[in-house]
């Protein structure tokens, strides 16, 4: 029975969603893209597919209309354009009808975060937050940086001894680049930052379940997801993740609260909090000491800006920075590592490069040309953020087209820094010179967005490109890193983030 009600719901809603507008449909026509059939789309061609299937589906549907400006895929009754030129994709990402983001961002439960905040709130908060990554501020966290990135060497000599050959090196990256945001966010130290491996697995099983509902169009209605078990295992890992940050986030809200008496730093350092380790939650935070009321952390750049940001707000903002920084970090580092793992000459010129580094701070860190070329390079082939999505507000005019208000607009990174017309017949080869000033000159400036770019791109991609500098620099000049696995051999899935289906543990060897 209750079965019965659903579908007979579920078909009233398509059929609404479908005749809601025949703009809608006027528009779609114009746009090539893969066969449709009523109601279902075009989804049979990845519905029922492994994630891996369904990367590669996408990509190649790309690549087959990708020298259309546009193209258009209907997943059930839903409508989602793929925005292929990057002068088409420089108005998009430019355009203020274009600054709302796609209804899929909802699924992360954060909307007065920044990442999926509606635009009334988004135009406000971005200007104040902006504060919190100033560079100023960025050269403030190095020392946390190079504190974490410290703690994962010593890691992974102590691995190596217990193990010879290959290790996870992504785990204990995750960990130092969480350690990295949860320090910054806070203001603590990275020394005094203790969490357990069960974060980082619910962490990495929220995200496959998020990116599962964004591939089922059913599960788009939430009554319906709520129905489903992934709806309550989303709860539980949620539960898992929110109850560490709820709790250091309490306590740093009330001593730093304008209502506080304690003015100085000195008096804040006495009050010490001690939280105790939650068996279930698998949590271990022992203090939070030290804290002063200058620090730059982002919590008490936002509580200090008063009446700026409610608590839901500051909520909603602190897990934001956390969810989108702490993953893409760490997969981009990996990335990194794993590319120059498979190329070892050119781990041998980052190694002369970084050899001398002598102190890590912004200053030594810029001089790194080569590095910082090789980690572009790895954000070009593998973008940790594959796909970036947007919706349009009101009607807006891009390249010839006219689009309707409420649209699904697409910008598939991954294949845009893969475009053969762009990069030329080795598009697909690992070559760091591509970054050279000349080169970069030849191309047009919206063919590379691994931040992605305009009004909303990514606000900590400084803040990422110092973290990842540091970890890298620490690592590299201790360690040699190498694999059996052939780029060419590699196949992905999007999981939100970018991830290798392949197992992609590397051999260290200390240098
Ligand atoms: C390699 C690391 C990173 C990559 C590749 C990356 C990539 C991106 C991309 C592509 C966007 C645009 C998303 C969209 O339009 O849907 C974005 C937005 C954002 N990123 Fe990052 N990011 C990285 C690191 C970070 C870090 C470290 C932080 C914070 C500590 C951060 C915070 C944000 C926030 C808050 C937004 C939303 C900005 C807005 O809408 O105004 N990201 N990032």
């Amino acid at each position: 029975m209750l079965l019965l009600i659903c579908s007979i719901l579920l078909t009233i809603c398509i059929i609404k969603w479908m005749y809601r507008d025949k703009t809608l449909y006027a528009f779609a026509d114009q746009i090539p893209g893969p066969k449709a059939f009523p109601i279902i789309g075009s989804s049979h061609k990845i519905l029922k597919k492994s994630e891996e299937d369904r990367f590669k589906i996408v990509q190649d549907m790309l690549a087959k209309y990708e020298t259309n400006e546009m193209t258009r895929f209907w997943l059930g009754p839903v409508l989602f354009i793929f925005i292929n030129e990057p002068k088409l994709i420089q108005q998009v990402l430019n355009s203020n009808d274009c600054l709302e983001k796609s209804f899929n961002y909802k699924f992360l439960r954060l909307d007065k975060g920044l990442l999926a905040a509606k635009r009334e709130t988004w135009v406000d908060h971005r200007k104040f937050l902006e504060d919190s990554f100033r560079l100023d501020v960025i050269k403030s966290f190095i020392s946390i940086f190079v504190d974490s990135s410290n703690q994962l060497v010593a890691s992974l000599s102590q691995t190596k001894e217990q193990d010879e050959t290959k290790i996870d090196i992504f785990k204990l990256v995750s960990r130092s680049s969480l350690t990295m945001v949860l320090a910054t966010s806070f203001g603590i130290n990275a020394s005094e930052v203790h969490f357990d491996d069960e974060i980082l697995k619910a962490v990495e099983e929220l995200i496959k379940i998020i990116s599962l509902r964004c591939h089922e169009p059913v599960l788009y209605f939430e009554p319906i997801y709520r129905m489903t078990r992934n709806y309550y295992r989303e709860k539980k890992y949620r539960k898992r993740t929110t109850y560490y940050l709820d709790q250091v986030l309490k306590e740093r809200r009330e001593l730093i609260s304008p209502n506080n008496n304690l003015t100085t730093a000195s008096s804040v350092a006495t009050m010490r909090t001690d939280i105790t380790k939650d068996e279930e939650m698998g949590i271990t935070v022992q203090e939070i000491p030290n804290i002063s009321l200058n620090s730059h952390s982002f919590i008490d750049h936002m509580v200090m800006q008063s009446g700026a940001f409610n608590d839901e707000e500051i909520h909603d903002h602190i897990y934001t920075f956390v969810a989108a920084g702490y993953e893409t970090v760490a997969l981009q580092t990996f990335f990194t590592l794993l590319l120059l793992a498979i190329h070892t000459d050119m781990q041998e010129r980052v190694h002369c490069e970084v050899v001398n580094v002598g102190d890590i701070n912004c200053e030594s860190l810029d001089k790194l040309n080569y590095l910082d070329r090789v980690i572009k390079e790895s954000m070009r082939l593998l973008p940790s953020v594959p796909i970036v999505g947007r919706e349009t507000r009101e009607e807006v005019v891009i390249g010839d087209k006219k689009i309707p208000k409420g649209i699904t607009l697409l910008i598939h990174l991954f294949n845009l820094h893969r475009r053969k017309d762009i990069w030329g017949d080795d598009a697909h080869e690992f070559n760091p010179d591509r970054f050279l000033p000349e080169n970069v000159a030849q191309r047009h400036s919206h063919s590379f967005l691994p931040f992605s770019e305009g009004l909303r791109d990514c606000i900590g991609k400084v803040y990422a490109m110092y973290a990842i500098k540091t970890m890298l620099v620490t690592i590299l000049r201790k360690f040699k890193v190498s694999t059996d696995l052939k780029f060419g051999e590699l196949s992905y899935k999007a999981d939100i983030t970018l991830k290798i289906c392949q197992n992609t543990k590397i051999k260290i060897e200390k240098r």
